[in-house]
């Protein structure tokens, strides 16, 4: 009997249900049961981790799991060692710098001695490097955007997707750092087996996407 190849999709955000329509699309069931964490599918090699999206890159780069879906900012932000087998063209979004509405930027210098909230400290270090900025960066893992509300920071470092967060919390965006979009990745370790399912996947999610354009 063959064995299964795990991969890891988000449990639940912005890329949990394209990822689901996109095995659905590609003819590969799998039922996500209410609070299921693990699902095997019924007509395919595959089975299914449902994970929070920042944990799903350790995951395959520890082998735990064989494949992942992912946004490019969380697989850069993580700098774990995978392959990055296929851009996948859904859930685009951007990693901005946003500031209060009414506060002005005249470009990156503006940010100079100021602090920032992010959960992407590496890539907005990468930015601020580039740009001769010295900043304070103040790392969280969530409701990054309501920092500067409550005093916590002058600026904010996030995912920017219909701009919505950032409207309904008084910022407005002011510099696109990185444009990400959800990707496909592995393991760099896959066994000869598991290649040959990921062949099969891979040749499935063309056919879904040829059909598309
Ligand atoms: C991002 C970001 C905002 C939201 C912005 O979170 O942190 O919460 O998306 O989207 P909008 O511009 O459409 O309002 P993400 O979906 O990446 O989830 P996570 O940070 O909770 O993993
Ligand atoms: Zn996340
Ligand atoms: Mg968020």
């Amino acid at each position: 009997m063959m064995q299964n190849i795990r991969i890891a999709i988000q449990k639940s955000g912005r890329l949990s249900e394209d990822s689901i329509d996109l095995f659905k699309e590609c003819g590969i069931k799998l039922d996500m049961g209410k609070g299921r964490l693990k699902s095997v599918s019924s007509n395919f090699n595959a089975e299914f981790l449902f994970l929070r999206d920042d944990d799903i890159p350790g995951y395959v780069e520890d082998g735990v799991a064989d494949l992942g879906i992912v946004g490019e900012n969380v697989l850069v932000e993580s700098a774990k060692k995978v392959n990055l087998v296929k851009k996948l063209g859904f859930s685009k979004c951007r990693l901005s710098i946003a500031i209060p509405r009414e506060e002005s930027f005249e470009g990156p210098q503006s940010l100079q001695n100021k602090s920032i909230a992010t959960s992407y400290p590496k890539l907005l270090s990468k930015y601020l490097k580039e740009n001769g900025i010295k900043a304070n960066i103040h790392e969280i893992s969530g409701s990054v955007e309501i920092a500067p509300s409550i005093g916590l920071a002058d600026a904010v470092c996030d995912i920017v997707s219909s701009g919505s967060t950032l409207l309904s919390n008084g910022l407005k965006e002011v510099q696109e750092i990185f444009k990400s979009e959800a990707v496909l990745i592995g393991n760099k370790n896959l066994s000869a087996e598991n290649k040959s399912i990921l062949e099969k996947i891979l040749f499935r999610i063309n056919a879904v996407q040829k059909a598309q354009d």
